[in-house]
């Protein structure tokens, strides 16, 4: 298959020369039309300019349209024997993140342009930055107005050398360098006799070579359901464009959110029936049986699912004209559909200039944040990384209808890990833990309900949470002991037993909590899903991650209890010496010492450790257990 198409976006300002370099690419492919041309030449001569002014022939279409509507980004076409381009060009210089953000969804190469005299600034970085994040396969570095350095050699290579250190930092893969003057024309579309000692290709020749279509995904089948066709009783289509992936008559699907299946009938375009479309390609499909299908369903190939969650954690860029407010419900547009969406959290906002993370209250124009997200109903989506169609989305003012940020999925919320795309080269350490593709649910032979009526009870999780020394283990173990005289199974997980095996290589740190309880909350479920009553034991110091071993039980089988005790009393028992050295700071990150520790919100039980005796405890404990029918 030949690509013969590239799209592209070209990020810089008006003051880098980027309204020219397009002008100047249309003029010398000879795609301005004649009229145009002699206007623009006019009015270079009645100026008593010196060039023509191509710029007058994007910015003169962009006051125009300015007037009229706003729109965040312009498409431009040309061609040249060898390829069509689409040319995401972005009006307005102040806001270029947002422009950048919008246009290049589906660009595969972003030009990045640099003032030779300027050198590399924040912004020439910010750019590379966020082609980098949008995963944007090819960066071109035009290195712009060198007539003005005098095609000095030396001035290009400190450049080049500047920004090939701070590419170095992020993930980017093809950067190319290119010494190029818009206004003059050189290196653009034709080579230039000014620049000897260049010996690279023109901007135009490396358009029209570069590779494209291979970081499309061509293997995940994703079909956003753009509106149904009922043209008459006996025909049913559904119409759309193929995020990704490729489909044929007779593949197996499953539509969301329904979940019903079939199987693909026909791919019907205007043309006539298809063999196979593939990602891109615009088509009705038709299924082999009448099923309920509406705008905004997908349709995915059985056996290779997206996933799906209303928790989502994503980078999101800010282009509201004001900063986001996390009281406010969004609307969220993801594929064709649309769900509210609250930002639950900013998790940090990522300084540009620096990369590095920092805590904020809010996103401004133009900023970048990595956010986790809740929205009302689930979402079917993949990680941007793998599918930037289906991994992408827009939010949206309700009050207003403006497009207020764009945003690229890194998975469920809960997956949050310390690490940032672009920022090092340890991205690699950040997807490992991210679930392999390949791996299926092998069910097991026996099902929960057959261990259940072979044990006489049901399984549950209890999870006991509370300070160091808070006698959740000496209640939990008193009530197995209890358990296993009324001959109920039971399973003990303790964070102490844990933490030198399983969780041997965790600390105290944050993210190694986190980390902790997201395994040990694995291991419950495990141990639920085999008809246990399982007794976990962990200081869990996080709401959000007692949440989420209560997310994977079901419902009315986990119970959260909160084994209080005051802190002082905590200090003065000291069974392990810990509060002591936590005190002298000889221990760090001491839950409720040097740590926080979040009181449970809903918790099934609250036992009072230091009011009542360990059996009465463990009596109501039982009690809670029979109320609700789990023995
Ligand atoms: S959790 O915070 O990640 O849930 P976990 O329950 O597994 O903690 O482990 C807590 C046990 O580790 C404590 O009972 C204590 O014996 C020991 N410990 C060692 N260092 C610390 C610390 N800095 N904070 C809390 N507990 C610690």
């Amino acid at each position: 298959m030949t690509i013969e198409l590239l799209r592209f976006t070209t990020a810089g300002s008006v003051d880098d020369g980027k309204s020219t370099l397009i002008g100047r690419m249309l003029y010398d492919t000879k795609s301005l039309f004649e009229d145009q041309i002699e206007q623009i030449e006019a009015v270079s001569a009645k100026r008593g300019d010196e060039y023509v002014d191509l710029a007058l022939f994007t910015d003169g279409l962009r006051a125009e349209r300015e007037q009229k509507i706003t729109i965040d980004v312009a498409y431009r076409y040309f061609a040249t024997p060898r390829r069509k381009f689409i040319i995401a060009d972005t009006p307005g210089h102040i806001q270029y993140t947002r422009n950048m953000v919008t246009g290049a969804s589906t660009a595969e190469l972003a030009i990045v342009l640099i003032d030779a005299r300027k050198g590399v600034l924040t912004q020439s970085k910010r750019h590379g930055f966020i082609a980098t994040l949008l995963q944007i396969p090819h960066i071109v570095v035009a290195i712009n107005k060198m007539d003005l350095v005098d095609y000095d050699e030396d001035t290009y290579r400190a450049i080049v050398s500047d920004y090939r250190d701070f590419v170095s930092k992020l993930n980017a893969k093809n950067v190319t360098y290119i010494p190029v003057s818009a206004l003059v024309g050189d290196n653009v579309v034709d080579p230039s006799q000014n620049t000897p000692w260049y010996e690279g290709p023109t901007l135009l020749h490396h358009l029209e070579n570069v590779n494209v279509g291979a970081s499309r995904n061509y293997t995940d089948f994703r079909f956003p359901v753009q509106y149904v066709l009922r043209p008459n009783q006996n025909f049913r289509g559904y119409a759309g464009q193929l995020a990704s992936g490729r489909v044929r008559p007779g593949d197996e699907v499953v539509v969301f959110p329904s979940g019903l299946e079939s199987t693909i009938k026909e791919v019907v375009t205007a043309n006539g029936n298809l063999e196979e479309a593939i990602a891109g390609d615009s088509v009705v499909l038709t299924l082999n049986d009448e099923i309920d299908i509406s705008r905004g369903d997908m349709i995915v190939r059985t056996g290779n699912l997206p996933q799906k969650s209303n928790e989502l954690d994503a980078t999101i860029c800010w282009m509201g004209e004001d900063p986001f407010d996390p009281s406010k419900t969004y609307q969220l547009q993801h594929t064709t559909r649309v769900v509210r969406a609250m930002v639950t959290e900013l998790t940090y906002r990522i300084d540009v200039d620096t990369m590095h993370r920092t805590p904020a209250e809010v996103l401004k124009l133009n900023e970048i944040g990595r956010v986790q997200l809740t929205t009302t109903q689930p979402l079917f989506y993949d990680r941007y990384n793998t599918n930037r169609a289906s991994g992408s989305f827009v939010l949206i003012d309700p009050a207003t209808n403006n497009t207020v940020a764009a945003g690229m999925i890194r998975g469920e919320s809960r997956d949050v890990d310390d690490l940032m795309e672009g920022e090092t080269k340890a991205d690699d350490t950040a997807t490992r833990r991210e679930r392999s593709e390949n791996v299926v649910w092998e069910a097991g032979a026996l099902d929960l309900a057959e261990r259940e009526r072979l044990n006489g009870h049901k399984g549950a999780v209890l999870w006991f949470t509370g300070l160091s020394g808070s006698g959740k283990s000496t209640i939990a173990k008193l009530l197995e002991r209890r358990l296993y005289e009324r001959k109920i199974h039971t399973m003990f997980l303790d964070g102490d037993n844990l933490r030198h095996g399983l969780n041997g290589d965790l600390g105290f740190a944050p993210e190694d909590r986190v980390e902790n309880i997201r395994r040990v909350s694995e291991v419950a479920s495990l141990g639920y899903a085999h008809g246990n009553v399982v007794l976990c034991s962990f200081i869990s110091p996080y709401q959000r991650d007692r949440n989420f071993a209560r997310s994977i039980v079901p419902d009315g089988n986990f119970f959260e209890i909160f084994a209080k005790c005051d802190l002082e009393v905590l200090k003065r028992r000291d069974p392990k010496g810990l509060y002591a050295k936590a005190l002298s700071g000889e221990i760090k990150n001491f839950t409720g010492i040097s740590a926080p520790y979040e009181a449970p919100e809903q918790p099934e039980l609250v036992i009072e450790t230091d009011v009542a005796t360990p059996e009465q405890l463990v009596d109501q404990l039982i009690e809670m257990l029979e109320t609700a029918g789990i023995i």
